[in-house]
């Protein structure tokens, strides 16, 4: 060939691999190369031992010394003790600990089994890092507290606090020194079994309530031998999987996502936790666990996240099945790019990373980061120091009287009073000493495993205080006649005809029915049916019939659709799964102790055709009734209306709704400035309201502030809580309430994606809900 083909041939040759090359730098990063400039404050941390230089210096001197299947072995996560998610298989981990091929054990259940590990690892592998033991404690250890979403519902983020704060004092005697909680994906879809274990609709609450779990578990330092690692989860956008089947896709918008989702990350990072774990659901067509968008251009780069990410179980292996790794390596290789630090189960990255590192796919600089991440909690928790559990904090006998009352005093005040009609010249609820006879009827009205509720920690159903129980012990069992009437998914007809002779016996019912907690309740249990299973409907049909008073007690982990129940039973609670206090704190409330003072987190829908049904919604061109979306006309003359021709477009009940049993009177809202600048950095007004107690019994009150802004670039929510208060109410009493309101209340997520105060129409509500009200005005110019 003559010289100079040779040398057109050898330049072309070089030019397509100069291209080549650079195809596969454009491709290997498709999303970070997109991705939109840094946006949103930058995160303050606060005083976190995380970003203790201290603790850096040691972390890296201990990264030096390992070779680089001992940094592998940091990075793999195993489940030994009952699996909670699809079978894990059986590794030998006590010789895989020794050789320092594991960083993490969870679902273990005894200090003495923790003990015994972390005795392999500290003892017999060389380089002696200790392991961290995880688990599954979302609403209490063994004092188990009311589920996430009725915790949620007391509005009370000292409660949450506590309860996780109790949570970590047991877990950590356990030598569980990691809680995979809080949950805080936003939930617009009761279908999804998940909403049992956050805390709702509305990206401010969750916020509010996402900071209070992390304070609680991580304590006033993680280095207390009493605190625990917090795990923030889902990231995320799992709570808005389609169809609300468990798993599947969800697509949301980056505004949407910025707005809606995002802020309860955000705020529970801000907190300070430890640690994230990623979601299983594909987000805009990448699954979450290989998404470089969330995990590292959001997390790191924006948020300044330093602690560790842990993948969801099996949901690196499971980017096969997803259809964008051909096999686990490459799962690992996918998952490591994007930023996730440990492998839960999948055994994706014990088998091949290391040889993905020889081979270049994944560089040295990301295993060592992902490694720092995983020393640096272990450090700040102390374990290096103090690997062991202390055998004797675990509680053997009865639970502490301090435990057990926080547990009722949450449950008190979690539940919801949805329905309370007058019967003769009262209302039905509270009950009395006059009351009379108690039919209490319902397979739910003695059972203790169900009011654990779904992911019960180590809660022990012997620990549980049954409504029968305690209604026994307050009334007398000569005042109470109980029929079961069958179980939740069945019952012959030979249940319901005891169950109607009982109530026929009575002056008035108690009837408590629900779902099962574990079943049909929490992960892999999403419903496209929202009734009450079995012959539960029929039950209570039949029992209504009587015409005895019915107070109808619904133990549930999201809202039941139930339009019969809500037009024609006169008293209803919500009571979700109540924990290990059911029983009195029910009591108490019924009888009128305590005030119910639980309001919804979630839009309680009339039927399953209108979900998603949730307050804060966007307007629409064609609005159905005026500006007020929460009350359109369904017999309204217009036809071309956003709305259905057979339904209201409002839910059964709105977010923020719950009884009192005293009347109360709102004043409208009122504003303190009538114009602010919105180039004013620190743009402040305050808003306020009287709220009265026009009835005859004290009432505990959450006043709720929305806002809702107009005139603004990208359009905003019809409402959004922007603030809330708890206050008691003696009868008679009034009180002014009074609100600061600053940028963060009036800032929007812009077309840049930028949050920032706009010129706008202001309008304030101060309200009992999300539905109801007068609003104050002001004005934001330049
Ligand atoms: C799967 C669940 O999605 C997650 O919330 C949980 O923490 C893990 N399993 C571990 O059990």
């Amino acid at each position: 060939m003559p010289w100079n083909s040779c040398q057109r041939r050898l330049k072309l040759l070089v030019i397509v691999a100069i291209l080549s090359a650079l195809v596969i730098i454009a491709l290997s990063e498709p999303v970070l190369a997109q991705a939109p400039e840094p946006v949103g404050p930058p995160v303050a941390l606060p005083h976190s031992s995380l970003t203790d230089p201290a603790i850096e210096t040691r972390v890296e001197a201990l990264l030096k010394q390992m070779t680089l299947e001992e940094k592998v072995g940091q990075l793999a996560q195993y489940s030994s003790g009952a699996p909670t998610g699809p079978s894990a298989g059986n590794a030998d981990y006590p010789n895989m600990i020794a050789r320092g091929e594991v960083g993490s054990l969870f679902n273990l259940d005894s200090a003495r089994a923790a003990n015994e590990y972390q005795r392999i690892a500290v003892e017999k592998s060389r380089l002696h890092i200790p392991l961290l033991f995880g688990l599954d404690v979302i609403h209490g250890y063994r004092t188990t507290f009311p589920v996430p979403l009725a915790l949620a519902s007391t509005w009370d983020p000292s409660i949450v606090e506590k309860a996780a704060r109790i949570a970590a004092q047991e877990s950590s005697a356990a030598g569980v020194r990691w809680v995979f909680s809080p949950m805080v994906d936003i939930v617009r879809d009761p279908r999804w079994g998940r909403i049992v274990e956050g805390a709702g609709e509305d990206p401010y609450l969750g916020s509010v309530m996402a900071r209070a779990y992390v304070r609680g578990y991580q304590g006033k330092s993680l280095n207390d031998k009493e605190s625990v690692a917090a795990c923030v989860k889902h990231f995320v956008g799992y709570g808005a999987v389609e169809g609300g089947r468990d798993y599947n896709t969800a697509e949301i918008s980056e505004h949407t996502l910025r707005e809606i989702y995002l802020p309860p990350f955000y705020a529970a990072i801000r907190e300070g936790s430890a640690s994230l774990m990623s979601s299983f659901n594909a987000l805009n067509g990448l699954p979450a666990t290989a998404n470089p968008f969330t995990l590292t251009q959001i997390l790191r780069k924006e948020w300044g996240f330093p602690g560790l990410v842990v993948s969801d179980w099996t949901s690196v292996g499971e980017l096969v099945a997803h259809g964008i790794a051909r096999d686990k390596a490459a799962a690992a290789q996918k998952a490591m790019a994007a930023g996730v630090d440990m492998d839960m189960v999948s055994d994706s990255y014990h088998p091949h990373l290391a040889d993905l590192v020889r081979s270049g796919k994944v560089s040295p600089a990301r295993l060592d980061a992902a490694v720092r991440d995983v020393l640096r909690v272990k450090f700040a928790l102390g374990l290096f120091e103090n690997p062991f559990a202390d055998e004797s904090r675990e509680i053997k006998g009865a639970l502490p009287t301090e435990r057990v009352e926080a547990a009722r005093l949450a449950a008190e005040r979690s539940f919801v009073l949805l329905k309370n009609s007058v019967a003769g010249s009262r209302p039905i609820l509270p009950l009395t000493s006059e009351s009379g006879t108690i039919a209490l009827i319902g397979p739910l009205a003695d059972d203790a495993r169900n009011m654990l509720g779904p992911w019960s920690g180590r809660g022990r159903p012997e620990d549980v205080v049954t409504l029968k129980t305690a209604l026994e012990q307050r009334v007398g069992a000569d005042k109470i006649r109980f029929a079961k009437g069958g179980e939740l998914q069945t019952a012959s007809d030979a249940e319901i005809q005891k169950a109607i002779e009982t109530a026929k016996q009575a002056d008035v019912v108690l009837l408590a029915l629900g779902e099962e907690a574990d079943t049909q309740s929490g992960e892999a249990a999403s419903r496209a049916y929202l009734n009450l299973p079995g012959r539960q409907e029929e039950l209570l049909e039949k029992v209504a019939a009587t015409g005895k008073p019915v107070v109808l007690l619904l133990f549930c982990g999201r809202p039941l659709t139930l339009p019969w129940a809500f037009e024609h039973v006169p008293a209803i609670v919500a009571a979700w799964f109540p924990g290990i206090q059911a029983g009195p704190a029910l009591v108490r409330v019924l009888f009128g102790d305590v005030p119910p003072s639980g309001k919804l987190v979630v839009s309680w829908p009339r039927t399953i055709g209108q979900i998603p049904v949730y307050y804060n919604t966007l307007s629409t061109g064609r609005p159905a009734g005026g500006t007020d979306l929460t009350h359109p006309p369904l017999n309204s003359v217009e036809k071309y209306l956003s709305r259905y021709i057979d339904e209201q477009n409002s839910p059964q009940f709105p977010f923020g709704f719950g009884l009192p049993y005293s009347s109360l009177e709102y004043s409208q809202a009122h504003v303190d400035s009538a114009k602010l600048s919105a180039s004013d950095n620190g743009i402040h007004a305050t808003a306020s309201a009287s709220v009265k107690n026009t009835g005859s019994r004290a009432v505990e009150e959450i006043v709720q502030l929305y806002i809702r802004l107009t005139g603004t670039s990208m359009e905003e929510p019809v409402r959004k809580l922007v603030g809330f208060k708890r206050i008691s109410l003696a009868p008679g009493e009034s009180q002014t309430v009074s609100f600061p309101l600053g940028a963060e209340a009036f800032s929007l997520w812009d077309m840049q994606n930028k949050l920032r105060v706009e010129p706008s129409h202001v309008q304030l509500w101060i309200s009992p809900d999300s539905s109801r009200g007068l609003p104050a005005e002001l004005e934001i110019v330049e």
